[in-house]
């Protein structure tokens, strides 16, 4: 018999999934090790997780399953019933924001219909141009940046040099910046997580208009469940790093030129995304200890209702135990 969808049930345990990687990692802010954040984020992920009314495979995981002892592509997750859904994973966007006790680290999951996400796993980074519903249209990743930027401005009502594009700080980007700089655009330097950098473009108020450059495929795939649910766009394209990838890709069919829309990103209509702010971002604050208090700000979208929820929690500190206790601290 065929399974059947995902309905908006699933949406607060997918929060309780977020809120369990974000309390786990953020017990590791500043202490330097990114490898303790994540171990301790996809840990209590996999958990939650687990425990859900599903029938769950991960397409966008942490990588394969020899690198990655849980939350691999393709590992089965839930208790095998009804609903089929494919899920991406993000226990945590900025493991490294995190460990330097920065900005802007989130834990996110997104659900879909099975078979509906890009498997992005022959491919490390794409190209990448995201922005918020009211610009959704008139974004096009083959244009210059100077056209994208005026394109947006005219759309937002504002003038070019008062858009605010956000970018990963990476050498790679060092033309793209000077383009950008020659255009006199407002620039935001990140030093990671593109996932928040792209959902900011959704949020009227945190004053981020455009993501631009080249970040994690994975990355990519999660952003596009979140942009799909808010109403927002993203365009990108394969960005190999080297010869060897781009003849891979070739090898494999992949078009390298072609420019993968949001539905070649997630196909179905029926997505759902969550996320938890780890550390306080534009969008989310982060987790606190309050007493035997654990406070947590989620938000949960479908793309079907393209409502969001906000989801502030109050956790009894025993629960985080609960969800960590295979975890060395
Ligand atoms: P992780 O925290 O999962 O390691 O990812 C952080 C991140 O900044 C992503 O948001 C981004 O897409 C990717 O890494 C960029 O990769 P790189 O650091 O190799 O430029």
């Amino acid at each position: 018999m065929a399974k059947s969808s995902p309905d908006r049930n699933i949406a607060l345990e997918m929060v309780r999934a977020t809120e369990a990687a974000a309390m786990a990692a953020s017990r590791w802010l500043g202490r330097g090790d990114k490898n303790g954040v994540d171990g301790a984020a996809v840990g209590a992920m996999r958990v939650v997780l687990n425990s859900v009314a599903m029938d769950g495979v991960v397409v966008i995981g942490e990588g394969e399953k020899d690198n990655a002892p849980m939350l691999y592509n393709g590992e089965k997750l839930g208790r095998g019933s009804d609903p089929a859904v494919d899920i991406a994973v993000d226990p945590v966007d900025g493991t490294s924001l995190t460990a330097s006790g920065r900005q802007n680290a989130v834990s996110v999951v997104a659900f879909a219909d099975r078979g509906s996400m890009y498997d992005p796993r022959h491919i490390f980074y794409m190209q990448k141009i995201a922005t918020g519903p009211e610009a959704a249209d008139v974004i096009d990743i083959n244009a210059p940046i100077g056209d994208n930027i005026r394109a947006v401005a005219k759309a937002l009502g504002k003038r070019a040099e008062d858009v605010t594009v956000v970018i990963l700080d990476r050498p790679r980007h060092e033309d793209l910046i000077n383009e950008m700089r020659a255009e006199r655009v407002r620039i935001r330097l990140i030093l990671d997580g593109d996932v928040a950098g792209a959902l900011s473009t959704c949020k009227r108020d945190s004053g981020i208009d455009l993501l631009v450059g080249v970040g994690g495929s994975p990355e990519a795939v999660i952003s596009a469940c979140a942009l799909k649910c808010v109403g927002g766009n993203m365009q990108c394209k394969l960005w190999p790093r080297d010869k060897k990838e781009a003849d891979r890709c070739r090898d494999l069919g992949m078009d390298l030129d072609k420019v993968l829309t949001l539905d070649d990103l997630v196909a179905s209509d029926n997505v759902y995304f969550a996320a938890t702010g780890v550390t306080d971002g534009d969008w989310l604050s982060g987790v606190k200890y309050v007493g035997d208090t654990i406070l947590t700000s989620s938000l949960v979208m479908r793309s079907k209702s393209g409502t969001i929820r906000y989801v502030g929690a109050e956790h009894k500190y025993k629960k985080l135990e609960s969800y960590v206790n295979d975890v060395d601290y």
